[in-house]
């Protein structure tokens, strides 16, 4: 059973009251620059806090704006992203950044319908961006949140259609933004997988802590499985070969004697960065792409 309206009047104003614990004063809740807001998500997307807040400002203070991220090769902006991983991203956030050059005007877009039209813009991101650069009313669900309704709103699993309801009753409309804030920091810092109830702020209006039982954050809606072991691995040498390219050009030959690269899977997984437009291919050579 989901909260019925008290209980998520009551769940309101206790995770509001909690800000000062919860707020960790991250550089892109201190800012309303939709251009910065927008980064922060996509490199958010899959990695870490602690991971992302080296890398972010040094993006910021290369790229200012969409326009001027979309005026150099995709090669400079890989350059700066290494570290964070899952490199399609940085490609899907260039090809955004020239979406957004020439059909936005250089200004990041601020209705939902539109900024799904950026590439690597889904639900979650375009909620996300939408209340924290324009307030709009759009609840933000992804993994973290997830967790969090399952557990303290509805003590139960939830399908998609639920959770995304769900998401929309609770969200305070007051200030949506700072609203998707506070659930992704609830969920990041105490409603963990392994969750930290006995700290957690809002653990009294928290209906699972209330009844027990089975987590049922466990395969609810939007909250991730591990990744395969498999798809780590391919991860891996994809990292591997874009670091190598990261220093110059190479050929196939050198690149199988790199430390870390499995000169038996290299040929399929050079094939794989080609296919993402990653890296290309001049003559015998391999380079970042620079599209
Ligand atoms: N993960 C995704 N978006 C985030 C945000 N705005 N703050 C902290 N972690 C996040």
């Amino acid at each position: 059973m989901t909260s019925g309206p008290k209980a998520l009047a009551a769940f309101r104003r206790s995770l509001l009251a909690a800000r000062p614990e919860l707020d960790r004063q991250l550089p892109w809740s201190q800012t309303s620059d939709p251009w910065a807001i927008l980064v922060s998500e996509f490199m958010l997307q899959q990695t870490q806090v602690s991971r992302v807040l080296p890398r972010y400002d040094a993006f910021l203070d290369t790229f200012p704006t969409a326009s001027a991220c979309a005026a150099v090769p995709l090669s400079r902006v890989l350059l700066l992203w290494q570290g964070l991983g899952f490199t399609r991203r940085a490609k899907n956030l260039h090809d955004s950044a020239r979406l957004i050059h020439e059909k936005f005007d250089g200004r990041v877009p601020a209705t939902l319908a539109e900024l799904r039209e950026l590439p690597g813009v889904g639900a979650y991101t375009a909620a996300a961006v939408a209340s924290f650069a324009f307030g709009v009313e759009a609840a933000a669900l992804d993994t973290n949140v997830g967790r969090v309704l399952a557990r303290a709103l509805a003590n139960e699993r939830l399908t998609t259609k639920v959770a995304e309801a769900l998401a929309d009753d609770v969200l305070d409309r007051d200030d949506p933004g700072q609203w998707n804030q506070l659930m992704i920091d609830l969920g990041a810092q105490f409603c963990r997988a392994a969750p930290r109830c006995d700290d957690c702020p809002v653990r009294r209006r928290c209906a699972w802590r209330q009844a027990g039982g089975e987590d049922p954050a466990l395969r609810s809606a939007g909250v991730s499985t591990p990744q395969s072991t498999f798809a780590g691995s391919l991860r891996q040498q994809r990292g591997a070969v874009l670091r190598r390219l990261g220093a110059g050009p190479s050929t196939a030959r050198a690149l199988a004697r790199v430390e870390g690269i499995d000169p038996d899977r290299l040929e399929g997984v050079l094939q794989d960065l080609q296919r993402d437009g990653l890296i290309e291919r001049m003559a015998r050579t391999f380079r970042l792409s620079e599209g």
